[in-house]
């Protein structure tokens, strides 16, 4: 601990390994897992398929860049394509670095409409990440205090108020895209409401605004 950098307020327990849902700790204490990595271990610890298959991929081939062609990415750019019904796949890191890559194609959808200063429009209590474009784009003063200057280009709306929405339409000629959290988790649990996605939606296409969809969580 003492030559980790203070940046998260840790419980004083360390896990030691798991199984399924189940932790243990370095006392040996079990524990169920029900945060599962923030909600991201879906396949649980140690399934014997992933284990095998991250022990495969690191024997054949560790990193090759994106200087050349990566195989196993395109099979599964073109299966996750398959079952989503998208066009295309960008793969990155993080829920931050997501972020960060659909609020540049946002700017850059903005520019080549001839839109100088293009803006996102943001919910209130809104969690999109750390870093400083995804930090701009959270609706948590908690989380941005002390990191100023943000980044400029979001416009903020109370969530699950689709008149907001229009509001801001009518008002700001720069607005390009909404991004939103069908399920907003760290600001607490708040559901879309189905009116209120399929309203957005329609506005989006009205307006040839993107509809940015952040489901990280
Ligand atoms: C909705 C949402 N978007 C983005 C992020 C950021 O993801 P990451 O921590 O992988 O950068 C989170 C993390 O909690 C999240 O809940």
């Amino acid at each position: 601990m003492d030559h980790l950098l203070n940046t998260y307020a840790r419980l004083p327990v360390a896990f030691t390994h798991g199984q399924g849902v189940w932790l243990w700790d370095e006392a040996g204490r079990v524990y169920l897992d029900a945060l599962a990595g923030i909600a991201v271990n879906g396949l649980g610890h140690a399934h014997p398929r992933l284990v095998r298959a991250i022990a495969d991929q690191a024997g054949q081939l560790i990193h090759t860049s994106n200087i050349y062609r990566v195989l196993r990415q395109e099979q599964l750019a073109e299966r996750l394509c398959r079952i989503a019904g998208m066009d295309g796949v960008f793969f990155c890191n993080s829920g931050a670095e997501a972020n960060e890559a659909a609020i540049k194609l946002a700017r850059l959808y903005g520019h080549q409409r001839g839109i100088e200063m293009p803006a996102l429009i943001v919910m209130e209590r809104a969690w999109h990440g750390r870093t400083i474009a995804t930090l701009s784009a959270t609706g948590s003063r908690k989380a941005q205090a002390g990191f100023e200057p943000l980044v400029s280009g979001f416009v903020r709306v109370p969530y699950n108020d689709l008149d907001a929405v229009a509001t801001v339409a009518e008002r700001n000629p720069n607005v390009v895209a909404v991004l939103l959290e069908p399920i907003q988790g760290e600001g607490g649990i708040h559901v879309a409401d189905h009116a209120y996605q399929r309203g957005l939606k329609q506005l989006c296409e009205e307006r040839q605004w993107l509809y940015m969809v952040d489901e990280v969580q």
